[in-house]
């Protein structure tokens, strides 16, 4: 009888030895693994042809969990190179970390943990305006470049911005059949751009698209909107240099001329030549505006002065996320060995 549990025993013992081996195997092959990868990484992108020093720069997110390609920077952001990635173990060598506002805003655990390495550079990137940015005070005291649609930012990344155009590639308004498009997804009745709305579809048609309205799918979208003689370019909040591609996508990529409501037309003409679109405070009142887009809608002509800066200039949209993070690769090249922003609270007011 005894012999049955000695038998058990020995098999047991076997078992364990097994067991330890395997996690031993496991352990070196894991841990070989990830130094071998580090190396050919260095090796494939941190050590290009170029013998320049490069900067190793860590995407502490991705931008709203967006992925893209990493270390392909189109010209003219591929020279100097920056090794970039999204693996948080680089934290402590990173030269450089990338912080979305957004993924990290809610708690202060979203941020690094750990000790922060001397001489590490901390970007702060955000597309939002100060309206749409919670806890903005939450990051003072943190970082030393800003990256922003704001044109005084370290790295300025607009939605979208003028390019001298070949003068023989010539621009032909796009055949028109309707009259004033909207597309809304956000619709918050207590704000300006809704409360305008309002007002202006009492004196004249406005076709509105977006959730909660009529239906335009992402394929149809610049054709469909291509046909509107005017397109509402309303911003969610006014700030000043906050255009987003409510301007740029939607209405002058669209051939449409753009009617806006944002931050002053002063601001808007930074960006845009004076004569490219209609601001909402040129008029007394919603119905005054009404009446004048009534009034181009019957004269051609005048209609087609709004195209003239398309001899000279062509408007393009916001590339890539990629591209943004290539110009922030740019940027810190050139930034000093030290800076600091104590309160972007207050560079970024609401
Ligand atoms: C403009 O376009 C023409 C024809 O497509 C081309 O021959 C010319 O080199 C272009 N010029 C510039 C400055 O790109
Ligand atoms: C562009 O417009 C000019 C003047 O209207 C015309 O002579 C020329 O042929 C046009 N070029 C193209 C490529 O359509
Ligand atoms: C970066 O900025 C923070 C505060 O904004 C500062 O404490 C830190 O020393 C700065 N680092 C560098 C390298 O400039």
């Amino acid at each position: 009888m005894p012999a049955v549990p000695a038998l058990w025993g020995h098999r047991y013992l076997i078992l364990l030895h097994v067991i330890a081996l395997l996690t031993c195997l496991l352990f070196t092959y894991y841990h070989f693994q990830k130094h071998y990868a580090r190396d050919s990484h260095w090796s494939a992108q941190l050590l290009p042809t170029e013998t320049e020093a490069d900067l190793i720069v860590l995407l502490w997110t991705w931008p709203f969990g967006d992925h893209f390609p990493l270390n392909q920077c189109p010209k003219p952001f591929n020279n100097p190179r920056c090794f970039f990635t999204d693996d948080r173990d680089w934290f402590p060598k990173a030269n450089a970390v990338i912080f979305h506002h957004r993924d990290v805003c809610r708690f202060k655990s979203q941020m690094p943990q750990m000790p922060r390495p001397e001489g590490q550079y901390w970007v702060w990137f955000n597309l939002e305006s100060p309206s749409h940015s919670p806890n903005l005070a939450m990051m003072d005291n943190l970082f030393n470049l800003t990256m922003s649609y704001r044109s005084d930012s370290d790295i300025f990344t607009p939605y979208g911005w003028l390019e001298k155009k070949n003068e023989s590639q010539n621009f032909t308004i796009p055949e028109k059949s309707k009259l004033v498009a909207w597309v809304v997804s956000n619709w918050n009745p207590s704000s300006k751009r809704v409360t305008y709305y309002n007002e202006l579809k009492e004196h004249i048609n406005v076709d509105v698209y977006g959730r909660q309205h009529n239906r335009l799918d992402s394929d149809k979208f610049n054709v469909v909107l291509s046909t509107y003689k005017f397109y509402l370019s309303f911003e969610n909040s006014i700030h000043r240099d906050y255009i987003t591609e409510k301007l740029w996508r939607n209405a002058l990529q669209s051939g449409a001329v753009p009617v806006v409501l944002g931050p002053s037309r002063e601001n808007y003409e930074k960006f845009i030549p004076a004569d490219s679109f209609i601001h909402v405070d040129d008029f007394p009142s919603a119905k005054d505006l009404a009446d004048y887009l009534l009034e181009l809608d019957k004269d051609p002509q005048r209609y087609a002065q709004y195209f003239r800066w398309r001899i000279r200039l062509r408007p393009v949209g916001k590339v890539s996320w990629e591209t943004e993070y290539c110009k922030a690769c740019v940027a810190l090249h050139k930034a000093p060995s030290y800076r600091a922003i104590p309160r972007l609270s207050e560079w970024y007011p609401k």
